[in-house]
């Protein structure tokens, strides 16, 4: 019987699923990330993808590390490959504590936890910190991956608006003080002080100590996560906010973008109490982190020049940070406004009034260009804080964008630059700009109606859906 037959039902939620009654109501929160469905898509040959956050792995040594890998087996295998220790080894923590060395910290190794890529540490973090309904404060827009996971755990995340000098202090401490009237105190802030994704911008090293008396009056943790601290374009290192307030910051860290993210380690280092809570919750997700990868980190951080790869891949970034800022300045029409970021892998882009990146994604993909709509970026996506659906159009193309500017969510794409050549950014950024040119056009014919409606079902590419 096909679906046009007479006395064909549709399938209904529980035939597609027979354990749907059976979910705890947690997973209600876990819906797939626009990013997975877009990972399908943007690894065929023929697309330009701006979409994904995947490190440069080409600038690594790979005959050398094949080697010292054979190395590590043949002297060390009986205990690279065996069980470990919940909180990660001993010898990789100390390595951790010289890394943060690096942003003015200074930590004990029994301190830092060993986690499978800093993801893992959000998730920690949530579980130990969040019951169901708890308020969770974050960046507008912040890590789509942060905001699954505070998902996940029912927590209600409350957006602070940003501008080009990441969060606005008086913002923040003005949700602090709106939610204490309210009689909620948030478990923690979540921020990515440097080199922000998506928004490609860097908290003022003036406004740090802001951001930290404000949480520290409202009695708030501040989750510093900071993966892209080492990889700005001219060298600078900012200090991180746990150098100065080990009692109320839980810093978390990664190899993803600094070594090579199949590793999967990064870290948590938190005040002695937290720690012990994040060792326990880290035992029942994992037993322990991977002995083999930790081994594999701790020798090529002793052994290699890691200082200099971290170079190596800060010069990559930069000339493909530099393809991206040209090409858009070459070929955006008039109406769009970008971020320029000064380390990390992306630029946060507005596109012209009127016009709406997700609905618009499946016509990129058709042009062979994928990136990330910047709905994504916030947990209520259609009334994201700070935005509203007021006019812009006087300015000027190339203008610089500001994560607190008024563009409605609708309106903002995240471009990755950190893979893809620069020539082949060139080539993404310029198709870009023809579809946008082309929705512009039917926007001037049809009026501003909502591409949606104006095409009809949309199926150029069902995994963009
Ligand atoms: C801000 C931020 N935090 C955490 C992560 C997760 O990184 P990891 O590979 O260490 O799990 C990412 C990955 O892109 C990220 O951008």
């Amino acid at each position: 019987m096909t679906p046009d037959q007479p006395g064909h039902q549709q399938p209904t939620h529980r035939d597609l699923d027979p354990h749907l009654r059976r979910y705890a109501q947690r997973t209600a929160g876990m819906t797939a990330s626009e990013i997975r469905a877009l990972f399908a898509v943007a690894s065929r040959p023929e697309v330009v993808s701006l979409a994904g956050g995947m490190p440069y792995l080409p600038a690594l040594p790979l005959d050398s590390l094949a080697d010292e890998l054979a190395q590590l087996i043949m002297t060390d295998g009986m205990t690279a490959l065996q069980y470990g220790s919940a909180q990660g080894t001993p010898e990789l923590r100390e390595r951790i504590c010289e890394v943060m060395a690096l942003e003015g910290i200074r930590a004990h190794p029994d301190d830092v936890t060993v986690t499978v890529g800093s993801q893992m540490a959000l998730d920690m973090v949530t579980r130990i910190f969040c019951d169901p309904g708890d308020v969770v404060l974050a960046e507008a827009p912040s890590y789509v991956g942060a905001l699954s996971t505070f998902a996940s755990y029912q927590a209600q995340v409350v957006q602070v608006p940003m501008d080009d000098d990441g969060v606005i202090p008086a913002e923040l401490d003005a949700m602090l003080r709106s939610l204490r009237a309210q009689g909620r105190t948030p478990k923690f802030f979540y921020t990515i002080p440097n080199f922000h994704n998506p928004a490609g911008v860097t908290l003022a090293v003036a406004r740090r100590a802001d951001v930290q008396q404000s949480c520290a009056e409202h009695q708030v943790l501040i989750v510093e996560d900071n993966p892209y601290g080492l990889l700005s374009f001219d060298g600078q290192i900012y200090p991180a906010m746990r150098a100065t307030d080990p009692d109320n910051v839980v810093y978390l860290g990664s190899f993803s973008k600094t070594f090579a993210p199949g590793l999967r380690v990064g870290w948590a280092l938190a005040p002695h109490a937290v720690r012990e809570k994040l060792v326990l919750a880290a035992e029942s997700a994992t037993l322990c982190p991977p002995t083999f990868t930790q081994f594999v980190v701790s020798r090529y951080l002793a052994q290699h020049d890691w200082k200099g790869q971290i170079k190596h891949y800060r010069e990559a970034y930069r000339e493909r940070r530099d393809a991206m800022l040209a090409a858009l300045a070459q070929h955006m029409p008039p109406g769009c406004r970008w971020t320029h970021p000064a380390g990390g892998f992306y630029v946060w882009f507005t596109v012209p009034e009127g016009l709406d990146t997700k609905a618009m994604l499946p016509r990129a993909v058709t042009q062979r260009v994928a990136y990330v709509p910047g709905t994504a970026f916030y947990a209520d996506s259609h009334n994201p804080p700070g935005r509203d659906n007021s006019s812009d159009s006087d300015n000027p193309p190339g203008d610089d964008n500001s994560p607190g500017d008024t563009a409605p969510a609708g309106r903002l794409m995240r471009l990755s630059f950190c893979y893809p050549t620069p020539e082949r950014i060139t080539e993404g950024v310029r198709r870009l700009a023809a579809v946008l040119e082309r929705e512009l056009e039917l926007q001037r014919t049809f009026g501003s109606v909502r591409p949606r409606t104006m095409f009809g079902p949309q199926s150029p590419s069902p995994d963009t859906a």
